[in-house]
């Protein structure tokens, strides 16, 4: 693992639909979570609430114990763009972190390696952190041995080459990838710890051959895809990951808080 701080990321996407809910879960996490060193945990909610959790943040005392994130942005500051919402924006309401390829964009709003590299880019430039999610569809390439793993490995290499088109040497550090295999994003069937173990290692190897290997090293990977309270010591311990992508599990306050607990160092 890299030495760095643990990173647990909550993805709350399209929750909850109400403020009020939302308010309530943020207060929940916040109340919930002591002073923790060298874990950092961000909560990404929709767009609409990040201003609301800045305020929240602010008031709180140990205000640097919960960071912000975004789910998404555009690769433009500002402009005639209608509906979107820039990484300038999204600095100005306290995000640190921004969710970057999720495999939903890519699925339901056609989002492509390219536009994603684009994205990457306009985050770094706003110094903030992109998280940036990269995985196989089919559980199958998994499975067996030879030809689907090497399958495997093209797809996420290759979402790893074009995502990270023309990013120096010196902005690298700043990018966390998330392996997410598709398969078990809100499956309930999480990915052995030994395959994200693999597929860590084979981002590492792609990370060397477009940069170095001391580059590689420093880059932090998490895991994402059916964590739950029961598994994510597995990834953290077991498969030496950076930290988790977390779903359906950060959407209660109490399973959210046992995760943290039982993976904070
Ligand atoms: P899940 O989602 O934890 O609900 O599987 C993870 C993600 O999509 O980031």
């Amino acid at each position: 693992m890299n030495n760095n701080k643990l990173l647990i990321i909550a993805n709350w996407k399209c929750n909850p639909s109400t403020q009020k809910e939302a308010e309530h879960l943020f207060t929940a996490v916040k109340k919930e979570i002591r002073k923790i060193d060298k874990t950092e945990v961000v909560i990404c909610p929709p767009f609409i609430y990040l201003p609301l959790f800045k305020q929240k943040r602010k008031n709180a005392r140990q205000s640097n114990t919960i960071q912000l994130g975004a789910q998404n942005c555009f690769w433009e500051n500002k402009g005639a763009y209608t509906g979107e919402i820039s990484p300038s924006m999204l600095k100005d309401s306290g995000c640190k972190y921004i969710i970057i390829g999720h495999s939903e964009r890519r699925s339901y709003f056609n989002e492509a390696d390219n536009d994603i590299n684009k994205k990457i880019k306009a985050v770094l430039k706003n110094q903030m952190k992109p998280i940036f999610c990269v995985g196989e569809k089919d559980r199958d390439s998994f499975d067996s041995e030879g030809k689907s793993i090497n399958e495997m490995s093209l797809i996420i290499s290759e979402q790893i080459e074009k995502g990270l088109a023309e990013i120096s040497q010196s902005r690298i550090s700043s990018v966390i990838i998330a392996y997410e295999p598709i398969w078990a994003i809100g499956t309930g069937i999480p990915c052995l710890p030994d395959d994200a173990m693999k597929a860590a290692l084979l981002i590492k190897k792609t990370l060397t051959g477009l940069y170095n290997r001391s580059i590689a090293e420093r880059v932090k990977i998490l895991y994402g895809g059916s964590v739950i309270s029961q598994n994510a010591i597995d990834y953290i311990k077991g498969a030496n990951m950076d930290g988790l992508l977390i779903g359906g599990s950060s959407l209660n306050a109490s399973e959210f808080i046992k995760i943290i607990n039982r993976v904070i160092l």
